[in-house]
């Protein structure tokens, strides 16, 4: 069939659907508020300019870091490195949210507080189950958080010991918070950057286990208690990137998909040194036997080729040993200057964590979890649509806007008449646009955000970046979720993953397909509208 008629067959579709799902849209968006969040006289609270829809933002103020993630008694806890004064990064506190499915969240107030030890610097949290510690009891286990004291006088002196390792705990279902009287568990050794201590229980060698970012390598540490911590190895030597300091580790387990094999995955943020510039989330795959950590990989790994996903670490506990990761989205080099007022900072979706062989290594996937499937609207879909330039998906459809899901399939092979660039891009009436591409001569993936906002705040912000892929032979998955002020890819069930924000003047209302040089045909796509969680 000639493209035309297939348009005209498609709108015609689109415009039926729209008339026939009208009411319901509506009810969607004004549906469903789950967030103990004070509501503003006016009502503008969670519907502000650039406010996520779909993903974890503070009611107000700063945040970075997702820390202490742990999942207990039938609850998701995320505590986040928090400036409840200011919308910019201040004497940090740990703020708390919960949630039961990972997708609503439930405010609660401040866990932890600075004090004369120090700023509460990142870090995890875990279930004591065993009553180690003997801070909780068999039968109400304590919650036990290790956060970094990070301490301001020290630093204003030129100190060396400036960080160390503390412990407070929670025996009411994480509402309250006890610092733990022994504070610091883990004096500075010596080393200026020395932060987020990451723990979990080793059962093979019957211990707790903590990674430390130290400098640019990682320090595991192991205790029996929780409570006296004794130094075992060191990582990181000569391996991976080593272009900004490492922080933020994490270390866990994950089945090898398809076969009988489980590996060791040790996530290691860094910054600056991302592959799209500044911040970003390294991982090397190898095996823990308890004391050491070990890898065959030399080269860098990246979890996530965007620029705004940083210091993403797993939830301790999670239910039926599934690894959820959780990221800020955001990136040192303009997180401080992003423009909005009301609040600063946002996490990634929650994603699920996969490991794949691939060539003679290991391959690190994330997904969006599936809980966010409850978030499902109204979809449209086609079977296919050959593109030639522009295709736009939003034109007659009145649920296209973000928050939104799109995904499709590309089956032709590289070598046919397939356009040389092919890919997305989300458009708005004042000619900005945010663009998503695969560029078939290079192979490989890319996002074009030169001209996606209207503010000026950062010369770091507008870049085009990229991530090397090849496309597989049965064809290329995409997944793309579009939040207000956010953009995820997910190539290939995770493969590949992209995650970046943007800031445009107004909404984008359109949402192109576009080739470049040529011809594509998308198959199996759809548009979902997504409901707000707020
Ligand atoms: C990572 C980080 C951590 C530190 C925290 C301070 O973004 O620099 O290393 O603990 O932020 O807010």
């Amino acid at each position: 069939m000639k493209q035309t008629k297939l348009i005209a067959r498609i709108l015609k579709r689109v415009t039926t659907l729209a008339a026939l799902t009208g009411i319901a849209i509506l009810a969607a968006c004004t549906g469903n508020k789950k967030t103990s969040a004070t509501e503003t006289a006016d009502g503008t609270l969670y519907r502000e300019k650039y406010r996520s829809q779909i993903h974890f933002t503070p009611a107000e103020h700063w945040m970075n870091d997702p820390n202490g993630m742990v999942y207990y008694r039938g609850e998701y806890h995320l505590f986040y490195q928090h400036y409840p004064e200011k919308s910019v990064w201040g004497p940090m506190h740990w703020g708390h949210a919960v949630s039961r499915d990972l997708v609503h969240w439930e405010h609660l107030p401040i866990a932890l507080y600075p004090d004369s030890l120090g700023y509460i610097f990142s870090g995890s949290a875990v279930v004591d189950w065993k009553n180690t510690s003997g801070l909780g009891t068999p039968d109400n286990p304590a919650l036990l958080a290790f956060f970094t004291y990070h301490n301001p006088e020290i630093e204003k002196a030129g100190g060396i010991d400036v960080e160390s390792q503390a412990l407070a705990y929670s025996l009411d279902n994480g509402r309250t918070w006890t610092k733990y009287a022994g504070n610091p568990v883990l004096k500075n050794p010596g080393i200026r950057d020395f932060r987020d201590p990451k723990v979990f229980w080793h059962e093979d060698s019957g211990q707790w286990i903590m990674s430390i970012a130290a400098q640019q390598v990682i320090h595991f540490y192991g205790s029996k208690d929780a409570l006296n911590w004794t130094y075992l190895s060191e990582f990181g030597q000569g391996v991976g990137c080593h272009e900004g300091v490492w922080e933020c580790p994490d270390l866990f387990p994950l089945p090898v998909q398809g076969t009988s094999e489980t590996k060791w995955v040790l996530i290691v943020n860094i910054n600056p040194g991302g592959p799209a510039g500044g911040s970003a989330t390294q991982y090397f795959v190898g095996h823990f036997d308890g004391k050491n950590f070990r890898s065959n990989q030399q080269e860098s790994r990246w979890m996530d080729y965007g620029k705004d996903n940083y210091a993403g670490v797993t939830w301790s506990d999670a239910p039926d040993n599934r690894r959820i990761l959780i990221g800020w989205m955001n990136n040192w080099q303009y997180a401080g200057e992003k423009p909005c007022v009301k609040w600063s900072g946002a996490c990634t979706l929650p994603r699920e964590m996969g490991l794949v062989k691939s060539g003679n290594g290991y391959l690190l996937t994330s997904v969006p979890v599936k809980e966010l499937d409850k978030l499902q609207g109204e979809t449209a879909t086609w079977d296919k649509l050959k593109v030639e330039k522009s295709f736009d998906l939003a034109k007659g459809l009145p649920f296209a806007q973000a928050p939104v899901k799109l995904t499709f399939s590309l089956k032709e092979q590289p070598g046919s008449s397939l356009a040389d660039k092919y890919g997305i891009c989300l458009k708005n009436k004042q000619g900005e646009c945010m663009i998503v591409g695969y560029d078939n001569r290079n192979k490989l993936f890319y996002i074009d955000r030169t001209n996606a906002t209207g503010e000026t705040f950062s010369d770091k912000f507008a870049c085009i970046h990229s991530a090397p892929y090849q496309v597989q032979p049965d064809g290329t998955e995409w997944e793309v979720v579009i939040d207000v002020s956010s953009l995820e890819l997910f190539v290939d069930k995770g493969r590949l993953v992209m995650t970046d924000v943007f800031y445009p003047s107004e909404p984008f209302d359109k949402m192109e397909l576009f080739t470049k040089d040529g011809v594509a045909t998308f198959s199996n796509v759809s548009v979902t509208q997504l409901k707000s969680i707020w």
